[in-house]
C-alpha cells in the first residue's frame, strides 16, 4: 500500500511544495499554503494512461440551435450580457459593498419571474426578512421567486438540485462555506469551492447563475482575481459614493462583447436605467468656468459626453498633491509631464482632477480633454463652452486617433455642441452642425482652445 504523502498547495498561484511555509516561494503571498494529501506515486513505475483520441474540428457536432438566451427585461443588463442571460452560464457580479449588487439581482429575478421563469435567491449575508423588506421597498411582487437563507454549501447545492430553478443567485460567494474544507468563509479555498460548485450547477443542470462577489480593499474579488478565469462572464458594478450613478461593466464575456457598459441610477425605490448618459452627466455643468472641459468618451459601444474638471494650485513647498477621481492617476502624471515640456510647469503645484458625475472614465480618448481642463485651470481661462474634445495624448505631446470617432461626433452633435477638437489622423467626417478642428499636437490643441 502506498503511504499517503502530504504536500502543500498555494491557494493563490497553485504552486506545490513539500514543506509548509508561511509564504509561498513562487508568488510571495502569505498564508496561502494549504495541506493536500495524495497517494505516493506507484513504486512499480508510471501508471498506465487512458487512451484518448482528438476529433477533427469539422466533425465536432453542435448542440441544436446554439445558446438559449433569457431576456431579463432590464435593458441595460441585457445589453451588457450581450443580449440576455445565456441558459447554463455562470456570471460573476463584483463590486464594493453597498454599490447595489443585491438590489440589481433582486430586480433581475423579479423581472425573470414575471416572464414565467422559476428563480431562486440564496442569501448568505442577509435574512429572509431583510430581502423581503428590500423587495417591498422596490415594489417587487416576486412571482416565482424562492428565497433560501443558508451558508452551508452542500445544503445549498442539494436544495438547488431539488428545486432546479431556471435562474439562480448566490449572494455572496464569500459567505457560503463547505464544512469539509478547514477554512473560514471567504478564504481562497472556500471561494474557489463555492464557485466550482456553482459552475457544476450551471453547466450540469443548465441553471443560469449569478454569483455575487465583494471586491476587497485591494480591488480584487476575494483572492487575487481568482474566479475570473473560471466563470463565463465577469461584470463589475461601479459607483463611487459621490453620486447615485452606477455603471455595470462587462470585463469578460464568453457570450458577448467585453467592455460593454450599462448605466443606472440608485434611487429611493431601486435602480433606474439611464439610457441617455450624456444628458445626465452634463446636467450639472458649470458654464464658463475655468478648469473644465467636455470629453467625448466611448465606454464599450456607448458614447458618453462627460465633464472633466481640473484644479491646479499655486506653486508650493514640499511634494505636491496629485489626485484623480474617476480618472486614471498614472495617466494624469503622464499628462502633467507632457504639459511641463510645453512650458506649463506643474512640478510644484497641487493638481486635482475629476470626472464629474461619479463615473469612472478609463479610455485614452479622454486625454485631450483632460489636458485642456488642466491648462485652462493653470491659465485661469475658460474653454469654449460649445466645444468638446477627444484624442489620446502620446509621450511627445502628439495627439493620436482613438476608436469610434463617428460615434463620438454623432453624440456631440446630438447634444448641441458646435465644435469638436479631434485628432488630425484618421478619416473623420463631421455630422451636420458640427465644426471639426483637427489637431496634431497638444500645443495646437491648447492654442485652439485657450485663445
Ligand atoms: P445593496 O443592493 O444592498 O448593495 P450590495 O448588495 O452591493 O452590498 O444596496 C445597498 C445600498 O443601496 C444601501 O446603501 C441602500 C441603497 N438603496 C437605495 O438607495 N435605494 C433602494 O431602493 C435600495 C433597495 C437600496
Ligand atoms: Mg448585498
Amino acid at each position: 500500500m502506498a503511504r499517503p504523502k502530504t504536500r502543500y498547495r498555494c491557494s493563490s498561484c497553485g504552486q506545490v511544495s513539500l514543506k509548509w511555509g508561511g509564504r509561498c516561494s513562487a508568488c510571495g503571498e502569505w498564508n496561502t499554503l494549504q495541506e493536500e494529501t495524495s497517494s505516493a506515486s506507484n513504486p512499480s513505475g508510471p501508471s498506465k494512461a487512458r487512451t484518448v483520441t482528438p476529433t477533427p474540428l469539422q466533425e465536432v457536432v453542435l448542440g441544436g440551435g446554439g445558446e438559449v438566451r433569457l431576456r431579463v427585461g432590464i435593458g441595460e443588463l441585457d445589453r451588457i450580457l450581450g443580449g440576455g442571460l445565456v441558459a447554463g452560464s455562470l456570471v460573476l457580479i463584483g463590486g464594493d459593498p453597498g454599490v447595489g449588487k443585491s438590489t440589481l439581482l433582486l430586480m433581475a429575478l423579479d423581472a425573470l419571474g414575471r416572464r414565467g421563469l422559476s428563480t431562486l435567491y440564496v442569501t448568505g449575508e442577509e435574512s429572509k426578512a431583510q430581502i423581503r423588506l428590500r423587495a417591498d421597498r422596490l415594489g417587487i411582487a416576486g412571482d416565482g421567486l424562492q428565497l433560501l437563507a443558508e451558508t452551508d454549501l452542500p445544503a445549498v447545492v442539494e436544495a438547488v438540485r431539488r428545486m432546479r430553478p431556471a435562474v439562480l443567485v448566490i449572494d455572496s460567494v464569500q459567505t457560503l462555506q463547505d464544512p469539509d474544507l478547514q477554512s473560514v468563509p471567504g478564504a481562497v479555498s472556500q471561494v474557489r469551492e463555492v464557485a466550482g460548485r456553482a459552475m457544476e450547477l450551471a453547466k450540469g443542470e443548465g441553471i443560469a447563475t449569478f454569483l455575487v462577489g465583494h471586491v476587497t480593499k485591494e480591488g480584487g474579488l476575494a483572492g487575487p482575481r481568482l474566479l475570473e478565469h473560471l466563470v463565463d462572464t465577469v461584470i463589475y458594478f461601479e459607483g463611487d459614493g459621490r453620486s447615485s450613478l452606477r455603471m455595470l461593466r462587462a470585463i469578460k464575456n464568453r457570450f458577448g462583447p467585453t467592455g460593454e457598459t450599462g448605466l443606472f441610477e440608485m434611487r429611493d425605490r431601486g435602480l433606474v436605467e439611464v439610457p441617455d448618459a450624456s444628458a445626465r452627466l452634463l446636467q450639472e455643468r458649470v458654464p464658463s468656468a475655468s478648469g473644465t472641459a467636455v470629453v467625448a468618451a466611448v465606454e464599450g459601444s456607448r458614447p458618453v459626453l462627460a465633464e472633466v474638471q481640473a484644479l491646479v494650485g499655486p506653486p508650493g513647498l514640499g511634494s505636491p498633491a496629485r489626485t484623480a477621481v474617476g480618472l486614471d492617476r498614472g495617466r494624469l502624471m503622464m499628462l502633467l509631464a507632457v504639459l511641463g515640456k510645453l512650458g506649463l510647469p506643474m512640478g510644484e503645484r497641487d493638481v486635482f482632477v475629476s470626472a464629474a458625475g461619479g463615473l469612472r472614465l478609463v479610455e485614452p480618448g479622454v486625454d485631450l480633454g483632460l489636458v485642456a481642463a488642466i491648462a485652462s485651470s493653470f491659465r485661469d481661462r475658460p474653454l469654449d463652452e460649445q466645444a468638446l474634445a477627444f484624442g489620446e495624448v502620446g509621450l511627445v505631446g502628439e495627439i493620436r486617433a482613438v476608436g469610434h470617432p463617428q460615434l463620438r461626433l454623432k453624440e456631440a452633435a446630438h447634444h448641441g455642441f458646435r465644435r469638436a477638437i479631434v485628432p488630425a489622423s484618421g478619416d473623420i467626417e463631421p455630422p451636420p452642425g458640427l465644426e471639426l478642428l483637427r489637431v496634431r499636437t497638444v500645443r495646437e490643441a491648447l492654442d485652439a482652445l485657450l485663445t
